[in-house]
């Protein structure tokens, strides 16, 4: 097709054949749609009588690689990206329930996921009970026939309590091998720990934490058996939300995830040594990391997971205007939610990531007025405790 207009050249002139370039990092896909061959392989696309693209809300390279290597870390047959762990997690229990459901909840769950199963649920006709879930002993209590899902994050956010993963899942599979223990495991990542070959059923992230490790992106990510990914994919991901993440951000969180051992054997070392440091000081009334001997599931810690992680929070002995004065003094770590960045950021629960909570939910969860969370960092830990310590001496002053 010689002689063609000047439009119809700025889109077509110079396109290059799309395969068979060699580049040794995954390009980014930055394409809404792929072309078919002809009308019959769009069909069989649609069909699912072949494998390939046709859009990226339904799948791009970008996503399935990223999938692919997150569900070959958590040790699971597939996975699903998101363009945000609520994102995941809503679309996870939007493809399971319906009405009539009941669903058994950890009673320390991160505040959006506390909301949507607290006032999104109950809506929808579907029961949910929140339950401390670290206590050995206590699902059996609460299982019922209609009990479709048993959802957990272990560590906890952000009291850091240790769910047994193992228990949960023999309890609940014994009673009905339907029912699905899902593990959020933002905190721990799959270098820490591996819900699934403990037993659980379905893994859920938000990757715009560790995964990524950089903070730059907001993103989500499900790891399960192929079918519950199919039923997810197929539901959840591509009508009930939509919750589709962007090739580029798949591109960074596919580049963070290359250094996931490296940052977090270093966020782990940090995280002990500003634990112990925190514990020593008299103006910190407890601290709450499970890597201390004092912690209540230290040896659970210890066997289900590789490492303790980075996560702490600790109550001050102090009010909620001293917590505050404390953070307002730390100079190093920034005041911020979110975690798993290089930087150390520092947060107040009970006014910040868990301000879905009411008053007596705060308290029935331990979250506490004068609890504050920490993500430690990547930088130096003697700076890090340096920034804390004169933090703690400012609020003397
Ligand atoms: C444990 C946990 N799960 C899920 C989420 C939600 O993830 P996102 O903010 O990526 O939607 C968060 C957010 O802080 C979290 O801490």
């Amino acid at each position: 097709m010689d002689n063609q207009d000047f439009a119809t050249r700025q889109i077509h002139a110079g396109s290059l054949e799309r395969e068979n370039f060699r580049p040794l990092v995954m390009p980014i896909h930055q394409s809404a749609t792929f072309y078919f061959d002809s009308v019959e392989q769009g069909a069989a696309l649609f069909a699912g009588e072949e494998d390939g693209y046709f859009y990226t809300r339904i799948d791009n390279p970008n996503q399935r690689e990223l999938a692919t290597r997150l569900a070959e870390l958590e040790g699971g047959e597939s996975g699903l990206v998101f363009a945000s762990g609520m994102g995941a997690i809503s679309s996870m229990f939007w493809s399971l329930v319906r009405s009539g459901d009941h669903i058994i909840a950890n009673k320390t769950l991160y505040g959006c996921t506390y909301e949507l199963l607290y006032e999104g649920f109950p809506r929808f006709n579907i029961d949910v009970d929140f339950v401390d879930l670290s206590v050995s002993g206590i699902l059996e209590k609460f299982l019922r026939p209609e009990t479709r899902i048993v959802y957990i994050e272990t560590p906890a956010n952000p009291n850091l309590k240790i769910s047994d993963i193992n228990y949960l899942a023999s309890t609940a599979h014994t009673y009905n091998p339907e029912i699905k223990v899902v593990v959020d495991n933002t905190f721990a990542t799959p270098y820490l720990q591996q819900p699934l070959g403990l037993g659980a059923d379905i893994v859920v992230h938000s990757s715009t934490k560790y995964l990524n490790g950089h903070g730059d992106v907001v993103a989500g990510a499900v790891i399960s058996d192929a079918a519950t990914i199919k039923l997810i994919a197929d539901n959840g991901l591509r009508y009930f939300t939509g919750s589709v993440l962007g090739p580029f951000e798949c591109f960074l969180i596919s580049r963070g995830l290359k250094t996931l051992d490296l940052r977090m054997e270093k966020h782990c070392a940090n995280a002990r040594e500003v634990a112990e440091f925190l514990e020593q000081d008299k103006r910190v009334k407890n601290v709450n990391f499970p890597g201390l001997p004092s912690h209540p599931a230290y040896k659970l810690a210890q066997k289900q997971m590789k490492l303790p992680g980075a996560m702490i929070s600790f109550e001050l002995a102090g009010n909620k205007e001293y917590c505050a004065n404390f953070v307002n003094n730390c100079k190093l770590c920034r005041c911020a939610v979110s975690l798993g960045d290089a930087e150390t950021l520092i947060q107040h629960p009970a006014s910040m990531t868990h301000n879905s909570y009411s008053p007596e939910a705060l308290a029935d969860a331990g979250i506490a007025e004068n609890l504050l969370r920490i993500s430690v960092g990547l930088e130096s830990a003697s700076d890090i405790i340096a920034d804390l310590k004169q933090a703690l001496d400012h609020c003397d002053n």
